[in-house]
């Protein structure tokens, strides 16, 4: 097993790192009341010290009523009462510190919750009122008001204007229990900034930033025209102002930013990037790539394209809280991931799917920048079909049933293969049930198996913590036979990945590194198997 590894003292930490992802619902429950918290979390750090990653991202574990798991926060300076309390925050702040394991937390600037002390003044205050003018209030349109006030297509399927009993309509780009704040109002930009501080304060090296593209609307809040250049919600130019002026508190801590930034204009993107803006963005080109060579070579290239002119590194992310887990999309025949096309019951070969996510892993791990890891992606859980009387996520709802919605990759993570619920820590049935077969998936199952998905992660985590290579840094394409990926890194550190139908040749090499798989009798690399190789 991986020694604990001292901490990067580098300022530029976050430049390679691996980061990761727990949802902490569905993490590890500390109390066994059916959902994971903040004491479950303290008592499985060993896991990802053993696993060796650099930093943890929470999802909000913020005071919430969980409309949209945490994504509707009541209180930003509070911990949900199900999750724990700020000192238990502070405590595992300060005890992955003394791990080597900095944290992440999640600050959701777009929405609060409909609970939240502002939102119920604002309804409470009436039209006109100061308390409505920290939100998107307006008339609606229509003889009697009884129409939305603009025709703007929401985040999650449904309407994005919800009426309050005295006829104005309040914006939500999300669920109606997340209104939209008016990010043109001074009391909104200053309560966030000091909620940064807040946290900063506490130790946190880092804030994801929720939903980032989508605070800063179009004042005139006009009608959506398709073919119009600007869209009226969606990376508005003001947004780069903020981004600034939270920069300049970031860095009196010493604190990173990483920007959940869904934009398909790699231009536009790589704004938010600049120098003096957010350190990272989350990639999600590369995670809703295909499994095709020629695709994920052009993700990669465009990428690393599109960073090298702001200088800001690379993020990597095959899956998260929101889509489906990366063993099962590569197991379909569309592999890429998009929520338009999620369904139930779409056919799964999973050993496909999984030999496919290891060779994805090498693949990953050898990239330049740093690589987000979601909590289960170590132990290669697969998407599960939670049954429809026990989905709790609001984008189900609100496509009318027809979208399964995201509760399955948010499944409560197996850890002891014998236990009750396995090892989740629940005395009674956890939040959203665990699928039959789980427990071959806990990490205790996985730990001495050498073939492993488990395995594999620490040992591709220790290397690229260990040997040369890695992370920040220039890559270089090698000649390769059709549907092959092989490049180099400085060191000669080379990575091969076959996405062909048939073993190749391995380039010339001193040593093999790691293999995602096994190589055939006679040395070559088979369909759907990466391999790391020293030069
Ligand atoms: C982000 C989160 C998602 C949430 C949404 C609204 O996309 O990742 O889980 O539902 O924002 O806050
Ligand atoms: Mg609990």
């Amino acid at each position: 097993m991986a020694a604990p590894h001292p901490p990067r003292t580098a300022d530029h930490w976050w430049r390679d790192a691996v980061i990761y992802q727990v949802y902490p619902r569905s993490f590890a429950d500390g109390d066994g009341d059916g959902i994971g918290d903040l004491a479950g979390a303290r008592a499985r750090l060993s896991h990802l010290a053993d696993l060796g990653v650099d930093a943890v991202w929470f999802t909000p574990w913020y005071a919430s009523p969980m409309v949209d798991g945490g994504y509707d926060v009541a209180d930003y300076r509070a911990i949900d009462p199900a999750f724990g309390t700020l000192e238990e925050a502070e405590k595992l702040i300060a005890q992955a510190a003394e791990m080597g394991i900095r944290v992440i937390v999640d600050i959701v600037p777009n929405h609060v919750s409909d609970q939240h002390p502002w939102f119920r003044a604002a309804v409470e205050a009436g039209p006109g009122s100061p308390e409505r003018e920290l939100f998107h209030f307006r008339p609606g349109r229509g003889e009697h008001g009884e129409l939305p006030p603009n025709d703007w297509p929401s985040q999650f399927a449904g309407p994005t204007w919800t009426r309050v009993p005295d006829g104005e309509w309040y914006l939500h780009l999300f669920t109606p229990e997340q209104p939209d704040l008016n990010w043109d109002h001074p009391a909104v930009r200053r309560e966030h900034e000091d909620i940064l501080r807040f946290w900063f304060e506490r130790g946190v090296a880092g804030v994801r930033i929720d939903s980032a593209a989508l605070l800063v609307k179009d004042p005139a809040l006009a009608d959506f025209q398709e073919g119009v250049d600007a869209h009226p919600y969606i990376d508005q130019d003001g947004l780069h102002d903020i981004y600034r002026s939270w920069r300049a508190i970031a860095d009196e801590y010493g604190a990173v930013f990483v920007g959940e930034v869904w934009l398909p204009d790699a231009e536009r993107f790589a704004r938010y990037l600049r120098p003096d803006e957010l350190h990272t963005a989350f990639n999600f080109t590369f995670l809703t790539c295909p499994w095709e060579p020629d695709r994920l070579r052009a993700a990669i290239d465009d990428t690393l394209a599109e960073h090298a002119p702001v200088g800001a590194p690379a993020t990597w992310v095959l899956c998260n809280h929101d889509v489906t887990r990366t063993v099962t999309r590569y197991g379909r025949e569309d592999t890429a991931f998009d929520f338009a096309t999620k369904a139930f019951g779409t056919p799964t070969d999973l050993d496909l799917g999984t030999r496919r996510a290891r060779a994805a892993a090498l693949l990953t791990l050898a990239l330049p920048g740093s690589v987000y890891l979601y909590q289960g992606e170590e132990l290669g859980l697969p998407e599960a079909e939670v049954p429809r009387d026990r989905i709790q996520d609001p984008m189900h709802f609100r496509s009318g049933g027809t979208d399964p919605g995201r509760d399955g990759c948010r499944i409560p993570l197996p850890w002891n293969a014998d236990a009750p619920h396995a090892g989740f820590g629940s005395r009674d049935e956890p939040w959203l049930p665990q699928p039959a077969g789980w427990a071959a998936y806990a990490v205790d199952r996985q730990s001495d198996d050498p073939e492993s998905m488990l395995t594999l992660y620490r040992r591709a985590l220790l290397l690229r913590r260990t040997e040369k290579g890695f992370g920040d840094g220039p890559l270089t394409w090698l000649p390769a036979p059709e549907g092959v990926l092989a490049f180099g890194r400085p060191h000669g550190l080379l990575c091969v990945v076959n996405l062909s139908a048939t073993p190749v040749e391995l380039p010339p090499h001193e040593r093999l590194l790691l293999c995602s798989g096994t190589l055939t009798p006679d040395g070559r690399l088979p369909a759907d198997t990466a391999v790391w190789l020293r030069g």
